[in-house]
């Protein structure tokens, strides 16, 4: 296995970004344990969420719900519930953000899918539904998440490796949003602490049919 993407002689001609993008959000990003010092603007923020937002979701239901820990006090409250490895950096990256979903996406249906009201009733009645159409389509919204703040110029680092139920005592208590990715975020740094790690050719993971 190789990852020779970079230097692939026909990728760049098959894109509609140009080389820059393509490097700032796929091709050189990382995923970042390691950020220039800086805090990050609240614009900052507003524009990762801007870009976020318009990735698709299925009847456009949006589950994605961000709470964005900045103070220091916030930060404590949330390392606790990091798991060893994850800590010290959640407490050192110019910002964190925690991911939920929400299973009471149905209720702005209204407003998100106008032509989907009539289905409110229906969809009250049956959690289970809501629940995995809430993860699944809250996931997509993630990685959308990621490729937004690498648009916005910062670096992400997505973990899962955290104490979900302590989170959400902290941070989404008496609300229907359930923690599942927290992703530490800042400018990017020199610093480059491991090799890339090798990506799937395109005939291990792919068929033509
Ligand atoms: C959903 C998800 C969960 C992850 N959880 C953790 C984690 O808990 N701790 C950690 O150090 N890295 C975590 N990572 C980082 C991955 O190991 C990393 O993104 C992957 O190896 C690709 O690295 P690269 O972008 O530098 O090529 C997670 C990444 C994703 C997308």
């Amino acid at each position: 296995m190789s990852l020779d993407v970079v230097t692939e002689p026909d990728l760049h001609n098959e894109l509609v970004l140009d080389k820059e993008a393509a490097a700032a959000l796929f091709l050189e990003a990382r995923t970042a344990n390691n950020w220039a010092t800086g805090e990050i603007a609240d614009e900052t923020l507003q524009a990762v969420y801007a870009l976020t937002r318009m990735g698709p979701t299925a009847m456009n239901i949006q589950p994605l719900r961000i709470a964005w820990v900045r103070s220091p006090e916030a930060r404590e409250r949330l390392a606790v519930h990091m798991n060893d490895g994850n800590r010290a950096k959640t407490l050192t990256a110019p910002m964190v953000a925690v991911l939920s979903y929400t299973t009471e996406w149905h209720e702005l249906l209204p407003t998100t899918a106008p032509h989907m009201s009539k289905m409110v009733p229906s969809f009250e009645s049956n959690p289970d539904v809501r629940k995995l159409m809430a993860v699944n389509n809250a996931h997509l919204q993630a990685g959308y998440f990621i490729m937004a703040a690498r648009a916005a110029g910062l670096a992400a680092g997505p973990m899962t490796g955290f104490d979900a139920a302590g989170v959400d005592n902290e941070f989404n208590a008496d609300s229907p949003s359930t923690s599942f990715m927290v992703v530490n975020l800042g400018r990017p740094s020199d610093v480059v602490d491991r090799a890339r790690l090798p990506r799937l050719e395109f005939d291990a993971a792919n068929v033509t049919l």
